[in-house]
């Protein structure tokens, strides 16, 4: 049974005589800035400039319920956090505020441990990300893109005639959900397939009346399955490449970590999506070249990560000992947010305020040993472009059916999406 409190002091993770309340110098004693209290805060990149301003490039934040932690704003810095995994580590049961911290805490499912690549460190973590960058690097890409644009074909079939829909929910979400999992051997529209990903639906963006936990059980008995059963007849797939390797994973940790790979997948592509498609309908810029205009549509997908990145906020790391970071005083312990939204405007690196699209320096794969692993930003990019080129192939007159400042952002300071995305369009015949 996993322990989520990251009390298990015999593995020596939690630092010998962690104090029971916030320590002196801690982040909750310096002017800390609340993150929750601002969660509808629909131009974050204001707050991060703000921030920045009045704390330098480490700020001390709180998070819900006020725990302290860091938010680490510079570009710099965050690409030295996460190039120092001896100073600042994956593996959250380090955190020095678990005594704070209740089982039905919001933010748990980022950080309660799971013995999944995403907390392992070190050599563990080398072979673990090894099997899985490995499964994924035989990926096609061009059979990739070949699934997507019929993901996409269906999607659209089942709106086009309308002339109206809801892209967030019935396009942006759905599409790279089942790219993952059709990736992952499991038949394209099968009922079987098509109740897993309801059950990844619910279990990663759950709704008023979803049972997650109910789910998230249902999606690990559904992978189990799956595993047994590539065992049994492998196929030219993830997981049977997975199973294949000689790094000696047992089933279990192929059943974590490949419900690691689709959920890592599945919200930040959704975003990606959907926030390309919002800059193409709203920005001018794009507006007269959008249908057929490829170019413009992969400026849209690198504009999208320098200025609005899906994974804006990524908790996190942890300090494996007291250092310095940002001239801020880190304690061991002490849990470290990469502002990776921030980072990526930080004016340090944009002296002259324009943020460029033509490069793609960004942090939005994060970067070191943790970051979002090679390849899997290059089968982002075939799922994300594709959906938005289909999209816009099968509907050129696509135009947004509210004002654009109607548009409203999900209110949470960790992905960076909208909660809903109306279009209309001349409605389209499907034969
Ligand atoms: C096919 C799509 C994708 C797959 C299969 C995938 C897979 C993964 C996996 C397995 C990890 C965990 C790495 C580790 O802990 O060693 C990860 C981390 C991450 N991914 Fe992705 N990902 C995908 C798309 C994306 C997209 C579109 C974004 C954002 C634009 C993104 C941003 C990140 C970030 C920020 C991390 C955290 C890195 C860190 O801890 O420093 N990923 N991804």
């Amino acid at each position: 049974m996993t322990d989520l409190t990251g009390h298990e002091t015999e593995t020596g993770l939690v630092p010998p005589g962690a104090a029971p309340g916030p320590p002196p110098g801690c982040p909750a004693h310096t002017g800390a800035v609340s993150l929750s209290g601002l969660e509808y805060q629909q131009t974050p990149s204001q707050l991060y400039r703000a921030l920045r301003r009045e704390h330098g490039p480490v700020a001390p934040v709180l998070l819900d319920g006020d725990i302290p932690a860091w938010l680490v704003l510079g570009y710099a810095e965050v690409t030295y956090v996460t190039a120092h995994d001896d100073l600042f580590a994956r593996d959250s049961r380090r955190w020095n505020q678990w005594h704070a911290i209740p089982a039905d805490w919001p933010l748990m499912p980022f950080v309660g441990y799971q013995p999944s690549v995403l907390f392992t460190e070190g050599p563990e973590h080398r072979r673990r990300a090894g099997v899985i960058t490995r499964a994924l690097e035989a990926v096609d890409q061009f059979e990739l893109a070949h699934w997507c644009r019929g993901i996409a074909h269906n999607l659209i079939d089942a709106f086009a005639g309308s002339g109206r829909a809801e892209l967030m929910s019935s396009f942006a979400h759905a599409l790279p959900m089942r790219a993952a999992v059709q990736m992952c051997g499991m038949p394209a529209g099968s009922q079987d397939t098509e109740a897993l990903v309801r059950d990844l639906r619910i279990s990663l963006d759950a709704h008023e009346g979803d049972d997650p936990v109910a789910a998230y059980v249902r999606v690990q008995e559904r992978i189990q399955r799956l595993v047994s059963d590539k065992r049994a007849a492998p196929g030219t797939d993830v997981t049977s490449r997975m199973l294949d390797q000689a790094a000696g994973l047992s089933d279990t940790e192929i059943v974590q970590d490949l419900i690691s790979v689709i959920a890592a997948a599945q919200q930040p592509t959704a975003n990606w999506i959907c926030n390309t498609l919002r800059l193409l309908l709203t920005d001018d810029r794009f507006a007269l070249s959008v249908s057929g205009g490829r170019l413009s549509v992969g400026q849209a997908l690198n504009e999208v990560l320098w200025l609005d990145t899906p994974t804006q906020n990524f908790i996190g790391r942890w300090a494996v000992r007291d250092t310095q970071l940002g001239g801020r005083q880190i304690r061991a312990g002490d849990c470290v947010v990469l502002g990776l939204a921030a980072a990526n405007t930080d004016p340090q690196i944009w002296p002259e305020g324009h943020v460029g699209a033509e490069n793609s320096a960004h942090l939005s794969f994060s970067n070191g040993e943790h970051r979002c692993p090679y390849p899997a930003p290059l089968l982002a990019d075939v799922i994300a472009r594709t959906a938005v080129e289909t999209l816009m192939e099968r509907l050129p007159d696509v135009v947004l059916a509210v004002e654009p400042e109607e548009l409203a952002w999900r209110p949470s300071i960790w992905m960076r999406g909208l909660t809903a995305l109306p279009v209309s369009f001349t409605p389209v015949i499907v034969r």
